[in-house]
């Protein structure tokens, strides 16, 4: 089964997708978790997308379709989790181009719907395990009182640069014009399964849960 996670900023589309690869055995593709990673790798590209990213808008279409072309290419026993891809409509024709190309489909696009508010207490306080990719929350999943990740055991944990008040808003603007018209796009298309992200994040998995089942 492969299945796109979409959703504004910090709706959950991250804390979602690794519960889906626990309980599941899927393959969480995250086109911001690997962008992050290119922003590192020293090279004039990764500067140019550290910009970008920084500023809170869209790296190019042609980079994206890149990395994510590269992934589909290895081996996904329990399917594909898109998390944070699609983010345009040419980037959701180019997907199904190469899903199609691999002979797969698109299973379902779960919509995750979260009040502008609650996203911007959800990212203000957002912390990042180093070691594992544990996402916790200051006020909502706070770190361990002992300051270790309750999964992996480790100590230091990330901030992202994107996740301040002028990014958030640039972010949440990028999403309105440019990646919620996918909403219409799957909803054409039967794909759309709509889920209430406002509740608790166990909540919230077992909706998921059900749109897949
Ligand atoms: P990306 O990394 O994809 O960021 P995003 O879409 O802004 O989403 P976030 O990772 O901020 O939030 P999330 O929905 O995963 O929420 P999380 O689970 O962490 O993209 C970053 C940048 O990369 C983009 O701005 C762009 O520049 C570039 N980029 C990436 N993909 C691209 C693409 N396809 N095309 C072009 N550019 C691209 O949760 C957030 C917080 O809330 C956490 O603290 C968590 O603990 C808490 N939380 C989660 N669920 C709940 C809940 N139910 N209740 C209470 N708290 C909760």
């Amino acid at each position: 089964m492969n299945i796109i996670l979409l959703g504004p900023p910090g709706a959950g589309k991250g804390t979602q997708a690794r519960k889906l690869v626990e309980e599941r055995g899927m393959t969480q593709l995250s086109t911001g978790d690997m962008l992050r990673e290119a922003r590192t790798s020293g090279t004039e590209m990764g500067q140019r997308v550290a910009e970008v990213m920084d500023r809170g808008e869209l790296v190019t279409d042609e980079i994206v379709i890149g990395l994510i072309e590269e992934k589909l290419a290895g081996e996904a026993g329990g399917g594909f989790i898109f998390d944070g891809f699609p983010r345009t409509l040419a980037q959701a024709d180019a997907l199904g181009a190469l899903l199609d190309k691999l002979g797969q489909s698109l299973d379902a696009v779960i919509e995750m719907r979260v009040d502008d508010a609650a996203l911007v207490a959800r990212i203000a306080g957002r912390a990042t395990c180093g070691g594992c990719g544990e996402v916790y929350n200051d006020t909502l999943r706070p770190i361990p009182a002992d300051g270790k990740c309750s999964n992996c055991g480790a100590s230091d944990f990330k901030r992202r640069a994107d996740d301040n008040e002028e990014s958030l808003k640039q972010r949440l603007m990028e999403y309105y014009k440019k990646t919620s018209p996918l909403i219409g796009y799957y909803h054409a298309k039967g794909t759309l399964r709509p889920v209430d992200g406002m509740g608790a994040m166990d909540a919230v998995a077992s909706e998921i849960a059900a749109a897949l089942d």
